[in-house]
């Protein structure tokens, strides 16, 4: 047994997310080529778009990483955003790129937006690799999607249930079983 097998069903292959990130560099190569864009990644479950979203971008650019908390280990959010961990970098003036691993109910990134645009950045923007549309509770909307998933319990490529699940490279949907009461 391995942790495969606590899966339901694949829903994006390591495979489509190689060519997602590569078409997703592409766009952002020429959206940020000339700007020095400074990319955020919100932990912990960007890490590994983040780490392989950059490689595609041969630019000048920084990145920088947030710890922010929202969901604890629950499965449905709380609705508050707690700063746990924040960037080193000065946004004033700058052209951030948030990169996340997923828009659910919305409430982080709205936060996050708001809160970059009132410290000073020049622009801010949000790439995300999966988007819920279905969950959405707050009006905020990503420039770039890799891919709008259903209302289902995904896990993979960052995404986890209860820290677990975050390593395998792919997008799947964990068995009921494993979270249901
Ligand atoms: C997840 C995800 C986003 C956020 C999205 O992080 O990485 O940051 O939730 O949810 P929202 O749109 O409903 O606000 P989480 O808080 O689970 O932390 P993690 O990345 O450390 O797993």
């Amino acid at each position: 047994m391995t942790i495969h097998d606590d899966l339901a069903e694949v829903l994006v292959t390591k495979e489509e997310i190689s060519a997602k990130n590569k078409e997703l560099g592409k766009i952002l190569k020429e959206e940020y080529k000339d700007k020095k864009p400074l990319l955020v990644g919100v932990l912990k479950g960007a890490l590994p778009f983040m780490g392989d979203l950059i490689q595609e971008l041969d630019i000048y650019l920084e990145y920088d990483m947030m710890d922010v908390s929202s969901y604890g280990n629950q499965l449905s959010s709380s609705g508050e955003v707690r700063i746990d961990k924040d960037l080193k970098t000065s946004v004033e003036g700058r052209h951030l790129l948030f990169v996340e691993d997923i828009i659910d109910t919305g409430r982080t990134l709205k936060y996050l937006k708001e809160l970059m645009h009132r410290r000073g950045a020049a622009s801010v923007k949000i790439v995300t690799l999966l988007d819920k549309t279905d969950n959405r509770e707050v009006d905020i909307e990503a420039n770039w999607v890799g891919f709008t998933v259903p209302p289902k319990f995904v896990v993979g490529y960052g995404l986890d249930f209860k820290d677990c699940y975050r390593n395998l490279p792919y997008i799947g949907v964990l068995k009921e079983e494993f979270y249901a009461n």
